[in-house]
């Protein structure tokens, strides 16, 4: 039986596939390739290029492969963008998962492993968040994540299909052997924006805002490794897999960071000097994201083990041997 891999060649999902396949999945990848790389995927993963809202070629897919499960990585992620583009996250994270739901219910297809993410909570009460905490996403990406989750959870409730939600906190880093890695156009998250200047191909890094309300005035966030996101992936499916009930997970490592401790840690990781600009805050951004993650641990047996210095190590890896990301 084959896993379906939607968003395959994304960033995280083609970590996912490497993972699945170094267990001895089955695996299908659909992506349409939008920021998507064909080449992050080995030349022999099944690969179909395509759109999820496309409820014939799932059909097709569907009926062709004997799929048991479905991994869905594939979103438009963009916090900024949603809150110029709103209607292109309703469209396609929203009505995507509309139509994969409602291919996995005409073929019988009863679990799915989904990415969410910290952004269905906004701006907390209080951290470490808990699942339970509040959901008041303060953009339109976090509440497509938001709507994401309520349709899994409603269409359990009626069709007894089985769903985890995987909210991510902030994830950072690349495979080991620096084979594949984060490569978005245009990049926007902090660690890959950090090392563009390490490489020279950017002056400075620009902080958003040193006027928060925590001990050096900078965000804080909760980093997350590859590899360990990855791996909660896997314990995911296996819960399905064996029985486990339905239920939204953190995946964080229940330690926050700075960005000023990221740019340092980024200076010892790479040895350069990687000069800092101070900028305004970025719309939108909360002060301090830190996950609680006893859930995962307790009723996954997730065990996060990368630390922020491993993490950067191993996008710097991935970064020096490709300075221009994939070239496909
Ligand atoms: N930052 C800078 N300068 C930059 C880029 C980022 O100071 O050039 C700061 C941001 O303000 C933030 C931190 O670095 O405080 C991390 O920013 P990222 O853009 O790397 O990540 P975010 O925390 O904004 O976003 C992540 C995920 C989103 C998710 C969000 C949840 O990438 O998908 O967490 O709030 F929605």
């Amino acid at each position: 039986m084959a896993i379906l891999i939607c968003g395959g060649a994304g960033y995280i999902g083609s970590h996912a596939v490497r993972a699945m396949r170094a267990l001895g999945r089955e695996v299908l990848v659909l992506d349409n390739l939008q920021s998507g790389h064909r080449q992050a995927l080995a030349d022999d993963v099944a690969f179909v290029r395509g759109d999820m809202r496309d409820a014939a070629l799932l059909d097709d897919l569907f009926a062709r492969h004997r799929v048991d499960g479905v991994l869905h990585f594939a979103a438009n992620s963009l916090v900024g963008e949603s809150m110029q583009l709103p209607l292109k996250y309703f469209g396609n994270n929203v009505h995507g998962m509309q139509v994969l739901l409602e291919a996995m219910i005409r073929h019988g297809v009863g679990r799915i492993v989904f990415s969410s993410s910290a952004a269905v909570y906004g701006e907390p009460e209080s951290v470490p968040i808990e699942e339970d905490a509040p959901l008041r996403p303060g953009n339109p990406y976090g509440e497509s994540k938001r709507i994401m989750e309520s349709m899994m959870r409603w269409t359990a409730e009626a069709h007894g299909l089985r769903y985890v939600s995987l909210r991510y906190f902030n994830v950072g880093g690349a495979a080991a052997d620096g084979s594949i890695g984060e490569d978005h156009r245009p990049e926007s998250h902090l660690i890959p924006l950090i090392l563009q200047v390490a490489l020279g191909k950017r002056p400075h890094i620009t902080i958003f805002g040193d006027d928060y309300a925590t001990p050096d005035g900078t965000c804080i966030r909760d980093y997350v490794g590859i590899d360990d996101l990855v791996a909660a992936h896997v314990l995911a499916l296996r819960h399905l897999e064996n029985g486990g009930e339905s239920g939204m997970f953190n995946l964080g490592s229940e330690k926050g960071f700075s960005v000023r401790e990221m740019v340092e840690t980024a200076r010892r990781v790479t040895g350069h000097v990687l000069p800092v600009v101070m900028g305004a805050r970025r719309a939108g951004d909360p002060a301090r994201l830190v996950a609680s993650s006893q859930r995962a641990r307790a009723t996954l047996g997730w065990q996060p083990r990368q630390g922020v210095e491993e993490i950067i190590a191993s996008a710097w890896r991935w970064h020096r041997a490709h300075p221009d990301g994939f070239d496909a």
